[in-house]
């Protein structure tokens, strides 16, 4: 009830989403992991407007300031404050909720953290994603399972090639092979214990650099960027010539919903891995996006200040396959995508109190701007 009236009492001209990805979200009982984070708060969000409930489990937002407590999420959702590695209240709340659908977006998910705490990347990722599984096997209620892991998933060789779903899963530092483990554990356990007839779809999402207003997490490009330009301080950069897959979180969010809203009709032909990236237009150096912040910032310095961790250089996406079977393809382009994103922060600073109809006016932007551009998925 207190997430209808809030939605209803705020934004009473919010377009009605609820037929959005043929109405499947529509009333589905949601239990989202990583619910606090920088894109669970967005889907928490989006999962609303399109008439879900949600019920968050995760640690305590990351950051200060974070996006959950900004938009006052603990009001729009039902919040469970617990770690995914504990294996007993993760169970029982996923019991007690009865969900349709699990969303596991809970991870250590920076890079440059995952060489000072690796053992915690790897328990949380690896063995936090087998907690989560294990602990659905004998819910009946559950139809279908996303897990978002990453495009860092997969072996990367550096070469100029887009990565497909059937290369390879690798990983050199402890964030990026975590997340290929993540990857093994899950078709194991897929192909192990949920090979039913009445199994639930189990599928990952695999998304390049996910950008967009909210995220103020440590060692991320834009966040470090706005952190910069809000006081005035030069912008340093680690790897200015490595290239990255940059798309907006409601990019992201949007393949992850389709997917989603998919697996339940036919659990074995949409389970699996599924590439989410950007228009290959949208695979860029990070300097040319810093520069771009820049100047729609409109001030704001850079310095080169390499350090000797590895990252990998060159990462392309190939999403052809969420194309071809679900007709799934980018909305914004580069500009588009940081545009919205600076646009975010610049409204933040400017007028705090506007700013969770300010997200929401996002949403229903990047759905307009999507039916506009005859976006073949936006039923
Ligand atoms: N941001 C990106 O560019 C990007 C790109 C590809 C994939 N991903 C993946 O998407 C997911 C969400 O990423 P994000 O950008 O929102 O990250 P984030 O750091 O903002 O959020 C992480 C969330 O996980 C929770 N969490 C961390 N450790 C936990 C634990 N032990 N128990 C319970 N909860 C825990 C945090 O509280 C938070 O809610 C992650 O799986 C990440 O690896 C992110």
């Amino acid at each position: 009830m207190i997430q209808k009236n809030i939605i209803k009492n705020n934004f009473s001209n919010t377009m009605n989403m609820k037929n959005l990805f043929g109405g499947y979200y529509k009333d589905k009982v949601v239990f989202l992991t990583g619910h606090t984070g920088f894109q669970g708060t967005w889907l928490s969000l989006w999962l609303t407007l399109l008439g879900a409930k949600v019920i968050g489990y995760s640690l305590k937002p990351p950051t200060s300031p974070s996006l959950f407590n900004i938009l006052n999420m603990k009001k729009i959702v039902t919040s469970k404050i617990g770690n995914i590695n504990n294996n007993n209240k993760l169970s029982n709340e996923i019991f007690a909720c009865k969900p349709d659908i699990v969303m596991h977006l809970a991870a250590q998910a920076l890079v440059v953290p995952s060489y000072q705490n690796p053992i915690e990347t790897f328990s949380t990722n690896i063995i936090g994603t087998a907690n989560l599984l294990e602990s659905i096997r004998d819910i009946p209620s559950i139809k279908s399972c996303l897990i978002m892991t990453s495009d860092k998933a997969y072996e990367n060789k550096e070469f100029n090639y887009a990565y497909t779903e059937n290369n390879p899963m690798g990983g050199t530092d402890p964030y990026s092979a975590s997340k290929g483990a993540t990857e093994l554990v899950i078709s194991s356990y897929k192909k192990s214990f949920f090979n039913e007839k009445n199994s639930p779809g189990i599928a990952t999402i695999r998304a390049g650099n996910v950008i967009g207003g909210g995220d103020w997490a440590n060692y991320r490009l834009i966040p470090d960027c706005i952190k910069a330009l809000v006081s005035n301080k030069n912008i340093i950069l680690r790897n200015p010539q490595s290239i990255r897959p940059w798309q907006h979180v409601l990019e992201s969010l949007s393949g992850f919903l389709l997917v989603g809203s998919k697996l339940h009709k036919n659990s074995k032909k949409f389970s699996g891995p599924w590439n989410v990236g950007p228009s290959p237009k949208n695979i860029l150096s990070v300097e040319s996006v810093v520069k771009k912040i820049i100047h729609q910032w409109g001030s704001g310095k850079i310095i080169i200040k390499k350090n000797n961790l590895h990252e990998a250089k060159l990462l392309k996406l190939d999403s052809s396959k969420i194309f071809n079977l679900m007709k799934w393809k980018p909305t914004y382009s580069y500009d588009d995508s940081i545009e919205k994103t600076v646009d975010w922060y610049l409204r933040y600073h400017e007028n705090k109190k506007t700013i969770q109809n300010f997200t929401i006016l996002q949403i229903e932007d990047y759905v307009k701007q999507a039916q506009k551009t005859k976006n073949r998925w936006i039923k």
